[in-house]
């Protein structure tokens, strides 16, 4: 499918398109992305797309969202590639707006949520989640869609976006959707091209090691610690990989069980060093 796809880079033009499209009777789905688009994207812009709506993808690296010591400036920027995958997907707008269109020199106002931002990922990169929120409720503005995709391979970002929408009371739908992954399991990430090849390989321990716990749990075992160590082991194999951590939590809280592990409702949550690259990943329990 190669239709024609508008590329707007102001404010003020997208608002004018999409409030075009809702006085026709369309309904707007939008996917938030920082661009360096793979599958796991196209895939939420090509379920939005078969549901027959008016499908918005914006493309910005948010600054807000990467510490002192991330990698904002070496974060991929390809929105020509970015532009023509979406063209295949059926894509009617990118928004693509400039650092200074979102954030004018006199912004002064963030979104802080002072819970779920706080654990797993939130304890190594304390002001991310803050600064994702913020772009994210402005994007959510600007576009104003009926409904939101994110990917659960950002499993806390997604948790965390339903609970600003619920808390502050915000219009619209928060949609989670399936994680893509390679065919050795990898989940795909625009920072897994900053493996080296034999890297890469090895990453795939990480679905492996996610794997192992969850057979382990469906077999009946119910102690967290027994799973985080059959997930470890696994990476193990391969040194130059690190735990940053692994949890087991609740799929609302983003907290551990309380008492005895509940039979439903939990997810194991990790992220691992690989040098400099952090790769993230989780699976539902
Ligand atoms: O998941 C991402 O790519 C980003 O965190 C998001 C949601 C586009 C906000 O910048």
């Amino acid at each position: 499918m190669i239709l024609s796809l508008e590329v707007i880079f102001e404010v003020s033009e997208l608002r004018r398109i999409v409030e075009g499209w809702k006085s026709e009777g369309n309904t707007v789905a939008f996917v938030p992305t920082m661009g360096a688009l793979h599958e796991g994207h196209l895939a939420l812009a090509r379920q939005a797309k078969s549901e027959n709506v008016k499908v918005v993808v914006s493309v910005f690296v948010n600054p807000l969202q990467f510490g002192p010591s991330e990698d904002f400036a070496r974060y991929p920027r390809t929105l020509k590639d970015d532009i023509e995958k979406l063209k295949t997907v059926g894509t009617d707008a990118v928004f693509a707006p400039s650092a200074a269109e979102m954030y004018p020199a006199d912004f002064q106002t963030s979104i802080h949520n002072k819970g779920m931002a706080t654990v797993l990922c939130g304890k190594v990169r304390p002001t991310h989640f803050d600064g994702m929120l913020t772009v994210v409720a402005k994007l959510l503005n600007i576009v104003n869609p009926h409904y939101a995709l994110f990917g659960k391979k950002d499993y806390q970002q997604w948790r965390i976006v339903e609970r600003m929408v619920r808390d502050l009371g915000m219009p619209f739908e928060i949609r989670g959707c399936d994680t893509v992954r390679e065919s050795d399991g990898l989940a795909m990430s625009s920072r897994n091209r900053f493996l080296a090849e034999e890297e890469r390989v090895q990453a795939a321990l990480i679905y492996e090691g996610l794997t192992a716990a969850k057979k382990a749990w469906e077999k009946g075992q119910r102690s967290l610690e027994v799973l985080l160590t059959a997930f470890s082991q696994i990476i193990a194999r391969c040194p130059k990989m690190t735990v940053q951590y692994a949890q087991i939590v609740d799929r609302y809280t983003l907290l551990p069980p309380a008492g005895a592990a509940p039979d439903n409702g939990l997810v194991m949550i990790v992220a691992i060093l690989f040098g400099d690259v952090r790769l993230i990943d989780n699976l539902e329990f």
